[in-house]
């Protein structure tokens, strides 16, 4: 569908996601009006390169935690796309410097939507990890899918900030956007990974980057998700008129072990730390110790359980938007390419 003379806007357009957004957005021929906090932060200077930047894309000075904020950048669209949120793991005070941005923020979006008669609808970036952790174990018999909703409580007993900034800003959109009639569509991607069009490195590359080194910041499986299927899912949620609720976007559910491997395989030059590679293997098998031994022992001699996958995420309702994900070895392979090229990564 072309976006000739439409009007939409992208709130945290600076960001990983929202950049291929942009530029996605661009070249279906939208006019995108593209918020930033700090118009002279030379972040947001990669999205003036874009093709029909020149001619289309606006950039708005906003913040989140203030009021009315949004008001100019959203006023005469016809679709807002709410991306901006801290994306971050740990903080001094994570109520004012994650929880409160992401919820305060989501709702400030909301409000001046709906002050706007224009808007036909309002796409909001959740995460996977506002449905994830509902108490019940992730084994592989296990699908999730959209009718799960993280409770808070087992959030807050995992001091998951991260988690609890994402649920809590889910719940005040649909609260919202049902009592003030906004056409709502929320989309919950994994770890989204991809080349980068940004200059500086965000969270879920910077996970990528971690486990190559040996260090990884967060605990397998990794849920992944290629960058310019979870903003292509983005358009569509505002495309297709029949678009509704909430859309799981998650590739593939893989192990740490599974991904180095691939990356030794086509990486050789990489030299990945395999002591860590061995390491992971051995982990695994411990936390098989909890099963019967007999299970144990058939489990290990299977050999597939390096790579089996804990769990899986539906994806029929994202093949349902037009969503065809792309194999997550060609993600990962663009993320490292991406890395090198940007110099994060040397080898
Ligand atoms: N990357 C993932 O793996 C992943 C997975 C699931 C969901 N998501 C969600 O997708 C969205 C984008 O993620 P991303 O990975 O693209 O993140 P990112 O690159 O870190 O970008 C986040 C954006 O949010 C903006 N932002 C942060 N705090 C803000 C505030 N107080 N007011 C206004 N803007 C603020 C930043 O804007 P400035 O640059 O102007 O400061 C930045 O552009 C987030 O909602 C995130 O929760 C991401």
């Amino acid at each position: 569908m072309s976006g000739k003379g439409k009007v939409v806007c992208v709130t945290g357009a600076s960001g990983f996601i929202a950049s291929w957004l942009v530029k996605l957005l661009l070249q279906r021929s939208y006019t995108v009006k593209a918020t930033v906090r700090d118009l002279n932060n030379h972040n947001a200077e990669h999205l003036l390169t874009l093709d029909g930047a020149e001619e289309r894309l606006h950039l708005f000075k906003a913040n989140s935690v203030e009021d009315g904020s949004f008001d100019s950048a959203v006023d005469g669209c016809e679709g807002v796309f709410h991306t901006a949120s801290p994306v971050v793991v740990s903080a001094n005070d994570p109520q004012a410097e994650i929880i409160d941005p992401a919820v305060k923020g989501t709702l400030n979006v909301l409000r001046s939507c709906a002050r706007v008669d224009s808007i036909k609808r309002v796409v909001v970036t959740s995460s996977i990890i506002s449905t994830l952790f509902t108490g019940t174990p992730l084994t592989p018999d296990v699908i999730v899918d959209e009718m799960w909703f993280s409770d808070l409580d087992v959030c807050k007993e995992l001091k998951h900030w991260y988690a609890i900034s994402k649920t809590l800003a889910e719940q005040a959109a649909w609260k919202f956007a049902e009592e003030n009639g906004i056409d709502l569509v929320t989309i919950h991607p994994g770890l989204v990974l991809g080349p980068l069009l940004q200059p500086n490195l965000n969270l879920s590359m910077e996970m990528i980057l971690k486990l190559i080194q040996g260090s990884p910041i967060y605990p397998s499986p990794y849920r992944l998700v290629d960058v310019r299927d979870v903003a292509h899912a983005h358009i569509q949620a505002l495309e297709v008129p029949m678009a509704n609720g909430r859309y799981m976007m998650v590739g593939r559910v893989t192990h740490d072990n599974e991904i180095l491997k691939f990356l030794c395989q086509n990486y050789p030059a990489m030299h990945l730390p395999e002591k860590y590679v061995t390491v992971t293997l051995i982990l695994k098998c411990c936390f098989q110790l909890h099963k019967k031994i007999s299970e144990w022992f058939s489990f290990l001699r299977s050999e597939d359980y390096k790579y089996e996958p804990t769990y899986h995420v539906s994806q029929e309702r994202a093949k349902s938007l037009g969503i065809n994900f792309m194999p997550w070895e060609l993600s990962v392979k663009d993320a490292i390419e991406s890395l090198k090229e940007k110099g994060f990564l040397h080898f």
